[in-house]
């Protein structure tokens, strides 16, 4: 069978960094009710002269060297973003263009936080199919640009960055020892639209709106529904939650990712977490986390590594692969 493996990570992080000290100046808010009720410490913001696409462009140049390939080897771009550099075209024709990648097939997922994993999802079907050799998958995000500055429930949440994946085709044995994916779950449920949603759009307001978000309405959903997915994603995967070497969880707040570890027994030292430098980078923050553990030696190729995400929509879902 062909696999689709992930062959190289890369991320990037805009230079400036804001502290929680930083926002109290300006919202009732402190560094201690924000590291106790979501574990981050801080978040990057990019610049204001600094579309998605640049950061999109700078993770993707990583990834693309981790793989050993170039942008002239790229027949697919997809970036997952909620926060796109326009309305239109899509930010992966504008990565394609900056990068100087050949023609090719490029469009961007929406599905929020969870994008990533939809992208990935997607780029599978491409690359296991044959039509598909070296595809680029990319979450990139500039989540400061959605927040409305005067409500504090919100906007100590969210950061900018983003991360890529390169994707290539891998003969396998249909095997768990295979490289490469293995097995997704996706889930959306339009009908809690109204629990995290940006309240604006070009077909309603003409704005582009601000991220509203009922935080504990949310909480409450993900920890049951995100350990129900990555259960059925080991399921389709064939492999059990103790194969799994690395969990690499969306990181929008320490106290999901350790509901969902304690709900399904985890051991703490096999979950990744980066929230507290990151903060919610939305689709950026799972191949953001996965390169920060591989750059320290933790995550190593052949490793069985299982992602996680919810986002607005809802939306949620979880990956297996094998490194
Ligand atoms: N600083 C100080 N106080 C605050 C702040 C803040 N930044 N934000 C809210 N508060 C106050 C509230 O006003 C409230 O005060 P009150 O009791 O006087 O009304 C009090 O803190 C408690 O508010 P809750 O909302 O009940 O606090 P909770 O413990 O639920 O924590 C939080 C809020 C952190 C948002 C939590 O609900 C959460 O993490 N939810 C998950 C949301 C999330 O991570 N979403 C992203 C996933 S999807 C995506 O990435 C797009």
């Amino acid at each position: 069978v062909i696999r689709s493996a992930v062959t190289g990570v890369g991320s990037y992080l805009p230079e400036q960094i804001v502290t929680n000290a930083d926002l109290a100046e300006f919202v009732e808010t402190s560094d201690e009710w924000i590291q106790e009720r979501t574990g981050i410490k801080q978040r990057h913001k990019a610049r204001d002269d600094q579309p998605t696409s640049d950061l999109a462009v700078e993770a993707a140049r990583k990834a693309l060297a981790d793989a050993g390939k170039t942008p002239a080897d790229v027949d697919l771009i997809i970036v997952a973003t909620t926060t796109p550099d326009m309305t239109f075209p899509a930010t992966a024709t504008i990565v394609q263009r900056k990068l100087g990648c050949p023609v090719n097939i490029a469009f961007d997922v929406q599905a929020v936080c969870s994008g990533f994993v939809y992208a990935l999802s997607v780029a599978d079907g491409f690359v296991a199919r044959g039509h598909a050799k070296c595809a680029l998958v990319i979450g990139a995000e500039e989540m400061t640009r959605l927040m409305d500055w005067s409500d504090r429930t919100t906007c100590v949440l969210f950061g900018d960055g983003a991360g890529a994946f390169v994707v290539e085709p891998r003969e396998g044995q249909g095997t768990k020892d295979d490289q490469g994916l293995l097995g997704f779950a996706l889930r959306a449920d339009g009908s809690k639209t109204d629990l995290l949603y940006v309240d604006g759009g070009p077909s309603t307001t003409g704005s582009v709106g601000h991220l509203r978000m009922l935080g504990n309405q949310v909480f409450r959903h993900a920890v049951v529904n995100i350990a129900e997915a990555i259960t059925a994603c080991c399921k389709a995967a064939n492999i059990e939650i103790a194969d799994v070497d690395w969990f690499v969880p969306h990181q929008a707040n320490q106290r999901i990712i350790k509901g969902v570890g304690d709900r399904l027994g985890l051991n703490e030292e096999t979950v990744i977490t980066t929230v507290a430098q990151h903060a919610n980078t939305s689709a950026a923050s799972i191949p953001l986390a996965m390169d920060a553990a591989i750059k320290d030696g933790r995550i190593k190729r052949g490793d069985m590594v299982l992602l996680e995400a919810m986002g607005g929509g809802l939306t949620w879902g979880a990956c297996a692969f094998r490194l």
